[in-house]
């Protein structure tokens, strides 16, 4: 089978076959004047031809930097000294006077002066009680730094890989001296296989390629005389940087998903929340500490909530005070319900499944009611790389007869493993409002290591009661922050990346999800 290339390839086959060895690109692509990009895609002919190839080398070169070019001009400080000294034929001088006539800075003149000592070119002695130095002399050859220095005139850069041992050292000595720049750069060696340095050029048709035919093509019929370039089907096409959905928002509806399929329905609640549902309704007293302003953010503005009816309000005043009808001794305070009203800026997605027991209530529900909610919660936190002061809270509950902590674990267990978390643990844990309370964490694969999730458990009679949710009629509740999962899931480590947008990542996302 005849070969076809195209003509510049044959022009430059022809060229490497007569050169034989040593073929640096950038060199050949110069000396042929051709653009370095249409070399090698023509070298890409001959490797699919299998006519020949390349190899890639790092070559390290070493080049002086400003201030070793201003010493190839004016000479390196040692030699400019001995020339005040030479021009003068001084054979002694202080170092104060010669520093004065040099013109040069303080630290060059004192390298200038070490290095005149060490080429024996003076000598230094304060016999005479002055520090003086003394040329006592008549020759100075260049020195072998010089004579080095001066190679940089012919070529400004060299190859380190060329240099001798002894040049080396006089390298390093540069180096030291800090006057000259290394830099590394890769070169590609073109070579020619055993078939391409056979074959002979009558072998080779030139190869007439377009990439369209035009019309003028067709109706002169000339289209006949030339060959399609093939599509290349495994190149990538180009980037795309359009819009696509938030990792977070990605995230939210995959676990919306799980919920659903899992039975349960999505509901929500107002950010602006009463104390009375974020807290009282949840059991914790009015002096507990989560409800101080450095934990919790107040608003002057609505100043106050509405409460529900006053028959609810009153039962959970009666669970504070003595336990009402749960059977509990509640915390025997005088609740305020002036505390209840004041407004926050819901801490915890708790507030909004409380809601949903103020609705069984109210509607004289059935059993059983699953409900989930993702949503908005702030606390008055220092930002860092795990903690926000506006994040995302994932909680759930399930209200039913006799449920027991064996279905919480089952069910966060399916969840967890629905997300691709396959190993669960629970341990006890506290919360005001729950009894038992179970904290869950999860083995992450990535990280080889278990991550807190949030907290779980039974609600409390001191906080179902209230509701009408009696014995044998319980609430599995559960919550944690959505960011945290989303850390593990996207692998990131830094949970303020969601917020800030690191867009190198965002464009790593990808657009189907
Ligand atoms: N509200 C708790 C938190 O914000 C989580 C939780 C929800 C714990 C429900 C127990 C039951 O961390």
């Amino acid at each position: 089978m005849t070969i076809k290339l195209k003509k510049e390839t044959i022009e430059i086959l022809e060229v490497i076959k007569k050169k034989r060895s040593n073929i640096e690109a950038n060199n050949l692509a110069k000396e042929m004047d051709l653009d370095y990009i249409v070399l090698m895609s023509a070298v890409n002919e001959l490797i699919d031809n299998k006519l020949g190839g390349f190899e890639e080398e790092e070559i390290h070169q070493i080049s002086l930097n400003d201030e070793g070019i201003e010493y190839l001009e004016k000479g390196l400080p040692e030699r400019r000294l001995l020339n005040i000294l030479l021009k003068d034929n001084l054979k002694e001088i202080t170092k104060e006077e010669l520093l004065k006539r040099s013109n040069l800075t303080q630290s060059i003149f004192y390298i200038g002066i070490s290095n005149l000592k060490k080429n024996k070119w003076v000598t230094q002695s304060k016999a005479t009680g002055d520090d003086k130095l003394f040329v006592i002399i008549d020759d100075f050859p260049q020195s072998k730094l010089e004579l080095f220095l001066e190679k940089f005139k012919e070529n400004s850069v060299m190859d380190h890989s060329s240099l001798s041992i002894d040049d080396l050292k006089l390298v390093d000595s540069l180096n030291k001296r800090k006057l000259i720049k290394k830099t590394r750069r890769t070169q590609r060696i073109i070579f020619l296989t055993n078939k391409g340095e056979k074959i002979s050029l009558s072998e080779i048709e030139e190869l007439k390629q377009v990439s369209k035919i035009t019309p003028e093509m067709l109706s002169s019929g000339s289209w006949r005389s030339y060959d399609l370039k093939p599509f290349d089907v495994t190149k990538p096409g180009p980037l795309l940087k359009a819009g696509k959905i938030h990792p977070l928002v990605n995230l939210i509806n995959e676990i919306r998903e799980i919920f659903l399929s899992m039975g349960f329905t999505e509901i929500r609640g107002p950010i602006i929340e009463s104390a009375f549902y974020n807290f009282d309704a949840l059991f914790q007293p009015q002096d507990h500490p989560a409800r101080e302003m450095q934990d919790t953010f107040y608003l002057n503005n609505p100043k106050t909530a509405k409460l529900p009816d006053k028959d609810r309000v009153l039962a959970v005043q009666e669970t504070h005070e003595n336990g009402g009808d749960s059977g509990s001794l509640g915390w025997g305070y005088k609740w305020d319900v002036n505390n209840a009203k004041k407004t926050v800026l819901r801490t915890h997605t708790t507030a909004t499944t409380m809601r949903r027991l103020a609705q069984f209530y109210k509607e004289n529900d059935k059993v059983p009611v699953k409900v989930f909610c993702i949503d908005r919660v702030f606390r008055n936190e220092k930002v860092d790389k795990t903690h926000l002061a506006e994040f995302t809270q994932l909680e759930g509950i399930v209200i039913d007869d006799n449920v027991t902590l064996c279905d919480l674990i089952g069910l966060l267990s399916e969840f967890y493993r629905k997300m691709g978390f396959k190993k669960i643990v629970t341990r006890p844990g506290f919360f005001p409002y729950t009894e038992p309370s179970m904290e869950v964490s999860v083995y992450y694969d990535k990280l080889s290591q278990w991550l807190e999730m949030g907290g779980s458990g039974i609600f409390r009679p001191e906080v179902t009661y209230p509701w009408g949710i009696k014995e044998p009629t319980r609430v599995l509740a559960w919550g944690q922050g959505l960011e945290r999962i989303a850390m593990a899931y996207y692998g990131r480590e830094d949970i303020r990346d969601f917020y800030i947008n690191p867009l190198k990542w965002l464009r790593q996302q990808s657009y189907l999800k």
